[in-house]
């Protein structure tokens, strides 16, 4: 083996949004912590100049130049796009085997994408030998990858989640400063529980970029630099749906600080009321719910949930609740998937460094 041969592995947790929903790319708030569940990626040296990745879940490889990754589709289009983004930094990466292994369902919500880049980025740059970079460049960075090799429009909410997560918090994300607070997660007996609805993702995407097309014309038509400067008055000078996008975002930023005391009191029953606030926004003036969602949130209410909210973009996806002690989530029947083990006090780790073996 030539003498500097290494193998590495690094792990990128994904994430459940406690509050904070289509407020990343406002400059608002957001809540998230990390879950136990995430990918881990291991890398070695293969001494030839290509990279050779295999998808353990999907049983597929994907092999291309090590200095110049074309761009792919699917789930192809990741590794490219991490290898494309550390060579226009000036990292030079050694050909390599890269195997990924996936512990988070895929679609769910739970942020498998960023965890995905995240975990690809930290092992790749530690099989260089390159220091880690800073947390935050490293989760423009993953951002860089999803946007500009996938695609996909999203803020940096699950790549700061990953890539800060702390046991036993949630974390207080600034999106104006990109600041990051760590808030102590103490659930006392309660549940939080994670279901899929299970809810065609087809238009997901498409659903997610109007609201973000929507929030950027209120922000031109109020003349402002972004809609965390907005005030309780501004929607009154707007047309009917731009004017409940912006109130959503509004509130819902106040509901992050509301839930962040709530937290700190030990207030679990406020906490779950805050949720159902954030659901019943997200439906009524945010308008991206859709019936799976709402037929998953009767059945968490049934089951005897106190709070509960559609978490992520929207328009499918999952939903999040809150069972008060004594009230354990129901074992998931087809319909209502709540994760395995989806207890906060048990879900929480911090995302290990990558480290060489
Ligand atoms: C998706 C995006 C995030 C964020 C949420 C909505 O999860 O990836 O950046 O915008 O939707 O809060």
């Amino acid at each position: 083996m030539a003498a500097d041969s290494r193998r590495v592995t690094a792990f990128a947790p994904g994430r459940v949004n406690l509050i904070g929903e289509h407020t990343d790319y406002n400059d608002g708030l957001a809540l998230p912590f990390a879950i136990e569940r995430g990918i881990t990626v291991t890398a070695e040296t293969s001494g030839d100049e290509e990279i050779d990745v295999l998808s353990e879940l999907l049983g597929e490889r994907d092999r291309f130049p090590s200095t110049a990754p074309s761009p792919g589709t699917g789930w192809r289009a990741f590794a490219r796009g991490v290898v494309g983004e550390l060579l226009a930094l000036g990292v030079a990466l050694p050909g390599c085997r890269v195997r990924i292994s996936n512990d988070l369902p895929a679609g769910a919500g739970l942020s498998s994408s960023a965890a995905l880049t995240a975990a690809l980025t930290l092992a790749l740059l530690a099989l260089a030998g390159e220091p880690e970079l800073e947390r935050i460049a490293l989760a423009r960075l993953c951002s860089r990858v999803e946007n500009d090799w996938l695609g996909a429009q999203t803020g940096l909410l699950d790549q700061l989640a990953s890539l800060f997560a702390l046991p036993g918090c949630a974390l207080r994300i600034d999106f104006a400063t990109l600041t990051v607070e760590p808030v102590p997660l103490a659930v006392e007996g309660w549940t939080l529980a994670v279901a899929d609805s299970g809810a065609p993702r087809a238009l997901a995407a498409s659903g997610y970029n109007d609201r973000r097309r929507e929030c950027r014309e209120a922000q031109a038509a109020l003349g402002l630099s972004s809609l965390r400067e907005a005030t309780a008055e501004d929607p009154e000078r707007l047309p009917g749906p731009l004017a409940r996008r912006v109130r959503h975002v509004i509130e819902e930023n106040h509901r992050v600080d509301r839930t962040v005391a709530a937290l700190r009191a030990g207030d679990l029953a406020a906490v779950a009321r805050l949720l159902d606030d954030s659901h019943a926004s997200l439906r009524e003036l945010y308008e991206c719910s859709v019936p799976p969602v709402e037929r998953t949130m009767a059945a968490l209410r049934s089951a005897g949930a106190a709070g509960a909210r559609m978490m992520g973009g929207g328009f499918g996806g999952s939903v999040l609740a809150l069972f008060p002690p004594g009230a354990p989530p129901p074992p998931p029947p087809e319909a209502l998937a709540v994760a395995p083990g989806a207890a906060a006090s048990v879900l929480l780790r911090t995302p290990t460094s990558p480290s060489p073996h």
